[in-house]
């Protein structure tokens, strides 16, 4: 056992664990936040995928102990940074797949949401390939990804207009 020094989305933890325990370990069996999925285990399906430093990693192949000087998002996260930020309601990513009919059994969605996270952050305004793209790694065994990729690009849209909503209104102020 060990003592690991984590930063989860936005704390910093102490959490007692074997020297040899994942990232996705951790989190789930110590800090009970169970949203990050243990599907393969093996980094093939994406479902257990965080951020760490924004880039969305593969926990389940990741050792905790590697990721002790970095910020850990997981989507237990989501929630709480944007009412931060001043939203109301949920994360709009997480209301665009709720919208879009995005999800059957649920169990990719965390990984999803937190890839497409990574890319609207970096990419507020991605083609229908650039969003296929940065899910490749998130598998889906319950939906045909069609209603996924119209969830991000909804929720790029919605981003974009009100960004630019927000401008025309400082114009207008100005
Ligand atoms: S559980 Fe990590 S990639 Fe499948
Ligand atoms: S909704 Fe079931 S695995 Fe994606």
């Amino acid at each position: 056992m060990r003592v690991f020094r984590l930063h989860v989305n936005g704390d910093p933890v102490e959490v007692a664990a074997p020297e040899h325990w994942t990232l996705l370990e951790v989190l789930r069996y110590q800090l009970g936040l169970t949203g990050s999925k243990q599907g393969c285990d093996k980094g093939d399906c994406g479902a257990c995928t965080v951020l760490v430093d924004g880039t969305p990693t593969l926990s389940c192949l990741s050792l905790a102990a590697t990721v002790e000087d970095q910020q850990i998002t997981t989507i237990e996260g989501l929630l709480p940074a944007h009412r931060a930020a001043g939203g109301e309601g949920a994360d709009p990513l997480q209301e665009s797949f709720d919208e879009s009919g995005a999800l059957q059994c649920g169990f990719c969605q965390p990984g999803m949401i937190l890839s497409a996270k990574a890319l609207l952050a970096e990419n507020p305004d991605p083609s229908a390939a650039e969003i296929k793209e940065s899910l490749a790694g998130n598998l889906c065994r319950c939906t045909g990804y069609t209603q996924i990729y119209e969830a991000v690009l909804a929720a790029a849209k919605a981003d974009m207009h009100a960004a630019i909503s927000t401008d025309s209104a400082k114009e207008v102020q100005s």
